[in-house]
């Protein structure tokens, strides 16, 4: 079997991870083998703990059985929770490749340093999210293109206030986006999610969005249109 891609060496770009919070839970493996078959490029797996966010969604049992059904996916964790650090060894032992924490629940340099430490030393890729109120500077005064402690693989620009998938695009989050790109330069992953659609999908990559993830957009479909709508996302 040929290596898995991962957020620093993607088989190709933009990536389309589709969300599997809006597949049918009761179906998940097929689910997931069918979206993949469909041209996706990666799993994203929204976690959620009912304090951070006010949802309850999926743990490390999923992670464990989706990489089961899907041993070649890129699996990309999404962790919306207030103690993400306690899930990081969790993760990795259920077969996440990528793991995602929010600025809002580590805030300083030591915590970022410390959070993507342990993240690489699981073996996984790092990323920062960033939610629609929190102002960029929170992020870019703590994250360091030139520092490797502080430089994480992808930074993900929430374009929905997080918790539900189904919302609508918040158009003002494009402007962050930029921001990014322009400060880390072509090799850094930016990842958009929340409110990502075919007919959106053209600004958010050309405001520097290399990972699109989709929920409803996707999964909202019938399976015979999956492959169009994700074409349709990659442009
Ligand atoms: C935010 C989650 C998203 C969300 C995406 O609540 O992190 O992944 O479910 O859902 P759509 O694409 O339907 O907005
Ligand atoms: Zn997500």
């Amino acid at each position: 079997m040929p290596p898995r891609p991962t957020m620093t060496n993607p088989a190709r770009l933009p990536m389309i991870a589709p969300s599997i919070l809006s597949a049918d839970f009761s179906r998940m493996g097929e689910e997931c083998r069918g979206i993949l078959a469909a041209g996706a490029d990666a799993l994203h797996l929204d976690v959620m703990d009912g304090h951070f966010v006010p949802n309850l969604t999926m743990g490390p049992d999923m992670c464990k059985w989706v990489r089961k059904a899907c041993p070649s996916a890129l699996l990309d964790v999404h962790l919306m929770v207030q103690r993400p650090a306690m899930y990081i060894e969790p993760f990795a032992k259920a077969g996440a490749d990528h793991f995602t924490f929010h600025i809002e629940v580590a805030p300083t340099k030591p915590q970022v340093r410390e959070m993507l430490a342990a993240i690489r030393a699981q073996g996984m890729t790092a990323g920062v999210a960033i939610n629609p109120p929190t102002d960029l500077r929170a992020l870019l005064e703590v994250i360091d293109p030139d520092d490797a402690s502080l430089r994480p693989e992808m930074v993900l620009v929430m374009s929905v206030n997080p918790g539900f998938s189904g919302q609508s695009f918040l158009e003002d989050t494009l402007d962050k986006t930029r921001a990014v790109r322009e400060r880390f330069g072509p090799d850094l992953r930016i990842q958009m999610d929340g409110g990502v659609k075919p007919d959106n999908a053209a600004r958010v990559r050309d405001a520097g969005c290399d990972v699109l993830v989709a929920a409803s957009a996707v999964f909202g479909k019938p399976e015979h249109e999956r492959a169009a709508v994700i074409a349709s996302l990659r442009g």
